[in-house]
């Protein structure tokens, strides 16, 4: 069990994501998780709606996941990808090719989403400058997106929510439109289509690609727009010879109700990055597939290769661990599960839209988010969550969400919902915009 002289040291010496290191939000220490439930060291024990943002979708500590990746140790943990192959990399990437939308044939096997997300502009770029249009060197993309915090990913985040102007002197200018106005389920705002066919007639011949997240934005405010949005952008990426990235890291392997997001489309992109979900929320990796066309224009250009090889690239326990995850998503139902859980969202948490603290309510998949008018305050409602209800959910500015594991059961996810309903109900949960 941790000592307080070992918090002590977390608070002192350990960065945590997005917190201030002389007035950090609070942390929680676990000291284990399985299935639905996250055991902090206490001995308390949560439900968990994050999913550990959006990763472990069958649940934590699966046994057939331990499985994959202690059968892989006792062979190898690790052999660098250059000159050498092996079994793991090349059964998941047979699976990957069979399952992602079929031009996507090309698989670059990489560390993070981010990484994923660089390989995938990196690999843009080099795909105009080997057909000879080096011109074509910028980003085309929606405000409110979020695709990571390396500098060329970061380049394509909301400008405002990604905080450009610090790092304005420094991060490449990319091509802004505004986001979807037209809302899941609707068909295309002509404000969209407008917006849309004015920024590619204007900035045709200096794009290389557009590139954003299919169907939901997620971390850039969570937000869940029509797919109609996407049939006209890949319409218009064809018609200008841009190409179009999608970046599914978030919104992959059955999160919206389709295993991708681009199946609720009929298109399918040039580049599609993977990650979160892809190992089954056990550790890091992520991919970028491309098509034949795309590969084969870079690997006939001047540099006749791809320019990227993270040194732990092809990793073989993620990749044993990342199959066993695909191969029991194919096997345990998860659309039916996805399903209900989308069901069972849209019953528990529309209702709260009579809340006057409650701006909208939202739910596609087994994402269910409430949208608030003022910010929240993630110290005091975290508090609340854990002390009164026993859950695990985090919001982020005026968003309360949850994402929870495929496998939660209906009167665990219910505790979910009914802890955001009491949350609402104290003011000093919300902070003052
Ligand atoms: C859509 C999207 N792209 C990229 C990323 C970055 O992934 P990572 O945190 O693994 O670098 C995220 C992470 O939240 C994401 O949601």
């Amino acid at each position: 069990m941790l000592q307080d002289t070992d918090l002590a040291f977390d608070q002192k010496h350990i960065w945590h994501p997005y917190t201030s290191m002389t007035k950090p939000l609070p942390t929680y220490p676990v000291k284990s998780a399985k299935g639905v439930h996250i055991q902090l060291d206490n001995g308390q024990n949560l439900i968990d709606g994050m999913s550990s943002w959006w990763c472990a979708i069958h649940g934590y500590n699966h046994p057939t996941l331990n499985e994959a990746i202690e059968r892989q140790i006792r062979q190898m943990s690790h052999v660098m990808f250059g000159g050498i192959t092996h079994e793991p990399a090349i059964r998941l990437c047979q699976k990957l090719v069979e399952i992602t939308p079929s031009q996507l044939e090309k698989v670059f096997l990489c560390d993070s989403g981010s990484v994923s997300v660089e390989v995938a502009i990196k690999m843009a770029l080099q795909y105009w400058h080997s057909l000879g249009k080096p011109q074509k060197s910028r980003l085309m993309t929606v405000r409110k997106g979020y695709h990571g915090d390396t500098f060329g990913a970061m380049s394509v985040c909301d400008p405002v929510g990604g905080m450009h102007h610090i790092f304005s002197q420094f991060l490449p200018q990319q091509i802004f439109i505004d986001q979807p106005v037209s809302s899941f389920g609707e068909s295309l705002h002509p404000q969209d289509e407008e917006n849309l066919r004015k920024a590619f007639e204007q900035h045709h011949h200096e794009t290389a690609a557009f590139i954003l997240e299919p169907v939901v934005q997620g971390t850039g405010g969570m937000r869940m727009y029509a797919p109609e949005f996407l049939n006209r952008l890949s319409a218009l990426c064809n018609e200008y010879e841009v190409l179009l990235i999608f970046d599914e890291i978030a919104t992959g392997f059955g999160r919206t109700g389709k295993l991708f997001a681009t199946e609720h489309t009929q298109i399918q992109p040039d580049i599609m990055c993977l990650g979160k979900a892809l190992t089954g929320g056990t550790m890091t990796m992520a991919t970028t597939l491309a098509t034949e066309k795309v590969a084969v224009t870079i690997s006939e250009g001047e540099a006749g290769v791809f320019m990227h090889g993270p040194t732990f690239m092809a990793n073989p326990l993620a990749c044993s661990v990342a199959l066993a995850s695909l191969e029991l998503l194919e096997t345990t139902n998860w659309q039916t599960k996805v399903l209900n859980i989308e069901s069972q969202l849209k019953q528990n948490l529309t209702p709260l839209l009579e809340a006057p603290q409650v701006k909208d309510v939202r739910v596609l998949g087994a994402i269910g988010v409430v949208e608030c008018h003022q910010n929240i305050h993630v110290g005091e409602i975290q508090k609340f969550f854990v002390k009164e209800h026993q859950v695990w959910i985090r919001p982020f500015r005026n968003l309360i969400y949850i994402m929870p594991p495929y496998i939660i059961q209906p009167e665990e996810l219910k505790k979910l919902c009914t802890a955001i309903q009491e949350s609402l109900l104290f003011n000093n949960h919300f902070t003052q915009n």
